[in-house]
């Protein structure tokens, strides 16, 4: 392991030096910006993206930029749906493949993928991830580690490509107190991020100081086991099935209700309705995004300026493997509406109403809930459209008896026994001191994180590069 395991604590947080990676969406004076595509490679912006520069003042020294799927998944057909794109996640033509660490060949997850990787085996201390759809709860989960994924406005997300109505910016950690320290110091309000003046509070709490052993103690927690199925293809398994038994169980004996279930009101209307809806939504934010994002570029060496720019870039330019990676999702983004015309502002408030009241929202008043608990690769799809907080904590691993299950390029390995699994903790907007209590207590309870071994440990020490002055 890295000789240097700096752990950061809210008591000595600013000031303190520890490592971070950040995802390669975000723009940084130092390293650029590329969406691991090819596109803008050499692309520079004038400033650091506003988190970036909490980060810094923070003390964090930014280590790089991890690997991401390029675009953030959603290159390739079926964006985000492993089980058929024809892409690969955790692969970009700038990074190459990023591997999981707990399987020969494991599919890292995306799109957050390196920021996973890197945190599970200690590279960092920590990292950032970029989610609008799983992009922090799927690799997080997949690495064994812990995803927060914050209320959408908690965070900034200037100077970050990402859709401005979903998008969220948050940490990756191996522990729930470091994850809510990384919090603590990147959120709050922001001058170039409008949906940041929703923070419902004057300062950010000291979200640290909420990780309590006893918060689960009189919590009403609700299973909404109607929503355990996100399509055909991601559905909970008996496994899943079996590590919520087990979870809720250690939860009642800390003292918590479990009230099971607490179905989300309208769920099937949300999984008839919300494919064609979200899609509608999220193309048209992507392309209004990337015609905003061009123009804050200094330098722009292969001239991008829209989608059809891009598309007809990443098919000439041979590491972008065209057409063996085809480009049916940036096609989707070009034949996008445009972001403000009625038809898409329809859409989004359809499909809110069924993710909030329909769902979120609905099942916790109906029930009196502090916060719901699902399995984490079904937890995420009516969350990001409530724009509500996740939290990933390890729960378990596939077993000795588990099927191999590849992905749709059938390069990487999807499921198999050792691979890492999570519970997620769902809340309220802006209720991310609830989660962290009862997160933190689950991972006290369980300590999950330390029964299984990665298959790889990095074997060079920090200060074999850094060199014999450096004083580390
Ligand atoms: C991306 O991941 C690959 C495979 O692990 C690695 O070789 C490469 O250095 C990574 N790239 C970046 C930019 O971190
Ligand atoms: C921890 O949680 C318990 C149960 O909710 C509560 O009684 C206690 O005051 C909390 N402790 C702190 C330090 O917040
Ligand atoms: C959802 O779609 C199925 C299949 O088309 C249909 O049978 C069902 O009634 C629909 N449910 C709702 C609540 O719309
Ligand atoms: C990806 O899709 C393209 C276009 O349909 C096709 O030419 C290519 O063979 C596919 N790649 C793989 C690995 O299936």
């Amino acid at each position: 392991m890295p000789s240097v395991q700096l752990k950061l604590t809210t008591t000595t947080a600013h000031g303190m030096v520890f490592r971070s990676w950040s995802k390669d969406n975000t723009a940084t004076t130092d390293l650029g910006i590329t969406c691991g595509s090819c596109v803008f490679y050499g692309a520079t912006v004038g400033r650091d993206a506003s988190y970036v520069q909490k980060l810094r003042k923070a003390g964090v020294i930014i280590l790089g930029k991890s690997n991401l799927s390029e675009w953030g998944n959603i290159r390739s057909t079926n964006p985000g749906n492993f089980r058929k794109s024809n892409s690969s996640n955790g692969w970009s033509a700038v990074g190459g493949q990023t591997l999981g660490v707990y399987y020969p060949n494991q599919d890292p997850i995306g799109s957050s993928s390196g920021s996973g990787v890197a945190t599970a085996l200690g590279l960092a201390f920590a990292a950032i991830g970029i989610e609008v759809g799983g992009s922090i709860i799927g690799p997080a989960q997949r690495s064994n580690i812990i995803g927060i994924k914050p209320t959408v406005g908690l965070t900034s997300r200037d100077l970050v490509f990402i859709s401005k109505r979903q998008g969220t910016v948050g940490p990756m950690a191996r522990t729930l107190e470091d994850a809510a320290s990384l919090l603590e110091i990147i959120g709050g309000k922001c001058p170039h991020d409008p949906e940041t003046s929703k923070i419902p509070f004057e300062h950010i709490p000291k979200y640290a100081r909420f990780c309590n052993k006893s918060a689960l103690k009189g919590a009403r927690i609700g299973i909404p086991r109607n929503a355990f199925r996100d399509n055909d293809e991601a559905a909970a398994d008996e496994i899943d099935l079996a590590g919520i038994a087990k979870a809720a169980s250690i939860m009642k004996d800390a003292g918590a209700e479990i009230i099971d279930p607490a179905d989300y009101p309208e769920y099937e209307t949300f999984l008839n309705e919300s494919g064609a809806l979200r899609g509608r939504v999220g193309f048209a934010d992507w392309k209004a995004d990337m015609a905003r994002y061009v123009t804050n570029l200094v330098d722009n060496p292969q001239n991008i300026n829209n989608i059809d720019d891009l598309v007809e870039f990443t098919q000439a330019h041979p590491k972008e493997e065209y057409p063996s990676r085809d480009v049916a999702g940036l096609l989707g983004v070009s034949k996008a509406m445009a972001q403000d015309v009625p038809r898409v502002e329809e859409a989004w408030e359809r499909v809110r109403e069924l993710a909030v009241r329909g769902g979120i929202n609905g099942a916790m008043k109906k029930h009196n809930l502090d916060a719901l608990i699902m399995p984490s690769s079904v937890s995420t799809s009516v969350a990001t459209v409530a724009l509500a907080p996740v939290i990933t904590v390890p729960l378990g691993f596939y077993p000795e008896n588990t099927g191999i299950v590849w992905n749709g390029r059938r390069n990487l390995v999807l499921q198999d026994k050792n691979l890492p699994f999570g519970l997620s903790f769902i809340g309220l907007p802006f209720t991310e001191t609830k989660l962290i209590g009862y997160a933190y207590a689950f991972e006290q309870l369980t300590k999950v994180r330390d029964q299984v071994d990665p298959i790889v440990m990095p074997k060079t020490e920090l200060r074999d590069v850094a060199g014999k002055d450096s004083g580390i």
